[in-house]
């Protein structure tokens, strides 16, 4: 196993992205916060599906975190990572300190429209989108990949920044990625390893309820009843709900039965103080 590289500074990740290109190689970046689970594994194989070479970005990005969030407590676990990433064979780390991303004097953000407006994480988190698209824009300027996977886990982001990518020309593909889940249906996230061993027992629940509404919504059952009665059920379960949607599965628009779909189920609870979102497919 080579040892991986750990690039700090744009200049440095865009030489090594220069030289593959010159060797006729494509470059897939997984762009991450760190906290790697097999979720993240699975991206970089992904990645490594469509380019020769693949950049792992690890960067807790202060701009999508509201102040009373949790960017201070987020996992930092930046050994096991680059350990996991050596073994999957990403080929650079892209690790810059928060002053290379956000120089003093910096004043730029990207502003969004269309799914980044839907109604549904912006309702809760109203600056989220703006921090993730203006990082991600940044980084694939930086980086001048060709391809950039993100997982459907989180679907309205992966939303926004195709949306981005498409309308700004940045010249880069957006692959999505299915939800990697752990084998009892929970969606795999960094904020997992915050819940409780109880938490952790009853947080598939979710992933269960919203199985058995797409079923609901399949057999044309009426859909404002199935939505709401999954709803209770969640609520009734411990979670605090903030929201259960079914939405056009790409417009992100709301659906009042199956003939508006193809329709994608979003939801976003509360359990302790951890917050979980999950989506799937009708
Ligand atoms: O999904 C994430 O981990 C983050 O939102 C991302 C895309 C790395 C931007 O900071």
């Amino acid at each position: 196993m080579t040892e991986i590289a750990v690039v700090e500074t744009v200049a440095s990740l865009r030489a090594a992205v220069a030289g593959w290109h010159a060797a006729g190689e494509k470059v897939a970046l997984v762009p991450t916060m760190g906290a790697l689970h097999s979720g993240h594994i699975a991206l970089v194989k992904e990645g490594q599906k469509h380019a020769r070479r693949t950049v792992v970005s690890i960067f807790v990005n202060p701009t999508q975190f509201a102040p009373h969030e949790d960017f201070k407590k987020y996992p930092r676990t930046f050994d096991t990572d680059r350990a996991m990433l050596e073994e999957a064979g990403t080929d650079a780390i892209f690790f810059p300190p928060v002053e290379a991303m956000y120089p003093p004097g910096y004043a730029t953000r990207v502003l969004l429209l269309g799914p980044a407006a839907a109604g549904l994480e912006d309702r809760f988190r109203p600056t989220h989108f703006e921090g993730v698209a203006t990082v991600c824009c940044k980084l694939f300027t930086q980086s001048r990949a060709d391809y950039a996977v993100f997982g459907e886990k989180d679907y309205q982001q992966l939303k926004v920044v195709t949306r981005m990518a498409d309308d700004l020309d940045l010249g880069i593909e957006i692959v999505p990625l299915a939800t990697i889940r752990e084998a009892d249906g929970l969606a795999m996230s960094s904020r997992n390893r915050y819940l409780s061993i109880e938490e952790r027992e009853r947080a598939p629940v979710l992933h269960r309820a919203m199985q058995a509404l797409a079923t609901r919504i399949r057999n044309r059952d009426d859909l404002f009843r199935a939505v709401s009665e999954a709803q209770s059920e969640i609520v009734s379960a411990g979670f605090e709900l903030d929201y259960l949607e079914a939405r056009h599965a790409e417009s992100l628009a709301p659906v009042t039965s199956l003939a508006d779909g193809p329709i994608r189920l979003l939801l976003a609870a509360r359990l302790g103080g951890t917050r979980l979102i999950d989506n799937i497919a009708v």
